[in-house]
């Protein structure tokens, strides 16, 4: 897939922009805190309808404007789409797919697909389970738009089942006994069984993905790092089950939280399911969160985004594109080769920069070079 236009309207600092891609190979090239970023940013809301630096529509917004837009032209082997999503603050969201207005996200995801790696990435593997739970879910929306709408589900579920633990830790206080708690369990059965039918779901679709990302990541991995490193992905879900069996996954999540029903009604909040997984990474078998040296880390985070790339093309049958934010200049000469030799020709590749010496002369010649200056973009 190529994306060929991208315009933006009072998004971030761009007041009126369009910028035409007219090789396979974009660079981004200016100054820090110009826009370079903000264009991955724009590209990457087409993609997956989420930005990774902020969750408020405001933010997106050229400041001082309560509207915003982004449009992109995108080239199939199907066709074109026009794609597009007007930002409100307050407000909600416009999408358009070749000027129709759509109701569900659902309908929108899937039009382009995108890879993004930046410095941050390494989050992946130092951070908190969080950044691992949403890295796996940007990923699964990807591949399977359905996985939104499940996704949301889990977290509605999930919300309304946490505010009513806490009104029956509050009455529970308020009367200092918890008798008549259980009164009150045929209503939390109710949203256990919710929580179980729509979490499973979450569950073994997040086991699947990785399952299917783990030979490719290995690949990778062992041939950055000269053959030396074996890389294990592995799933941490919070509801503990071998088998990938609907009814015993959700048998195994029923059972969990009839273990936890205690604590969850002294905590007052869902403390069993899919929003408390982890997944682990190891090198040779240690922990690569804590025993990972930089170099490790980052062979390992280059190896995910590089199976991320595959796995997409694979299932959805076309390369997506490639969002590479200020990563180039930290790779060493040997990492930097393999990620451009992947790349060659393949991938639509999008990259910012502060400065063009870590780029190969034949890498310059085949690419666009954009200036990114205060919010206006140009041919350099
Ligand atoms: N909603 C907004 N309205 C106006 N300006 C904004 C808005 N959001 C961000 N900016 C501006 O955008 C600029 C940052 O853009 P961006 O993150 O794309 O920078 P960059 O070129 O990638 O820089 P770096 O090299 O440091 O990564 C900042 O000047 C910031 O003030
Ligand atoms: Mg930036």
């Amino acid at each position: 897939m190529y994306l060929k236009t991208l315009h933006l309207h009072n998004f971030r600092n761009y007041l009126e922009q369009t910028v035409e891609f007219e090789q396979k190979k974009t660079i981004l090239l200016g100054n820090n805190a110009q826009g370079k970023s903000n264009i991955l940013e724009a590209v990457e809301l087409l993609a997956t309808l989420k930005s990774h630096r902020t969750n408020r529509d405001r933010d997106l917004i050229l400041e001082g404007k309560t509207t915003g837009q982004i449009l992109g032209i995108v080239e199939r082997t199907y066709g074109m789409s026009d794609l597009s999503i007007i930002l409100r603050s307050p407000g909600r969201r416009t999408l358009t797919l070749n000027q129709e207005n759509l109701r569900r996200h659902l309908e929108f995801l899937g039009s382009l697909n995108a890879v993004e790696f930046s410095s941050l990435d390494l989050d992946l593997v130092r951070g908190s389970p969080d950044a691992r739970r949403s890295w796996l879910d940007t990923l699964l929306v990807q591949l399977e738009p359905v996985y939104a709408h499940i996704l949301h589900q889990y977290y509605q579920v999930l919300r309304q089942r946490n505010a009513f633990l806490k009104e029956l830790r509050k009455k529970a206080a308020e009367e200092e006994t918890s008798t008549n708690l259980l009164t009150q369990m045929p209503q939390l059965h109710l949203w256990d069984q919710q929580l179980v039918e729509i979490g499973s779901r979450v569950t073994r679709r997040r086991a699947r993905v990785i399952e299917r990302l783990t030979p490719l990541a290995q690949n990778w991995h062992k041939s950055i790092s000269g053959g030396q490193e074996i890389l294990e992905i592995i799933y941490l879900p919070n509801i503990d089950c071998d088998s990938d069996q609907p009814t015993q996954v959700q048998q195994a999540f029923f059972d969990k939280i009839e273990q936890r029903r205690i604590a969850e009604q002294q905590l007052g909040t869902t403390v069993v399911g899919p929003h408390r997984d982890d997944v682990e990474f190891t090198i040779n078998q240690t922990p690569a969160k804590s025993y990972g040296s930089q170099g490790q880390q980052r062979t390992l985070v280059l190896a995910l985004k590089l199976a991320e790339l595959k796995l997409i093309e694979e299932v959805i049958g076309e390369p997506p594109l490639l969002l590479l934010d200020d990563v180039l200049a930290e790779l060493d000469p040997n990492r930097q080769n393999q990620l451009l030799e992947v790349i060659q020709g393949r991938f639509q590749t999008l990259i910012t920069t502060t400065y063009l010496d870590s780029f190969d002369s034949q890498w310059l010649q085949s690419s666009q070079i954009l200036k990114v200056e205060s919010g206006k973009i140009h041919p350099y």
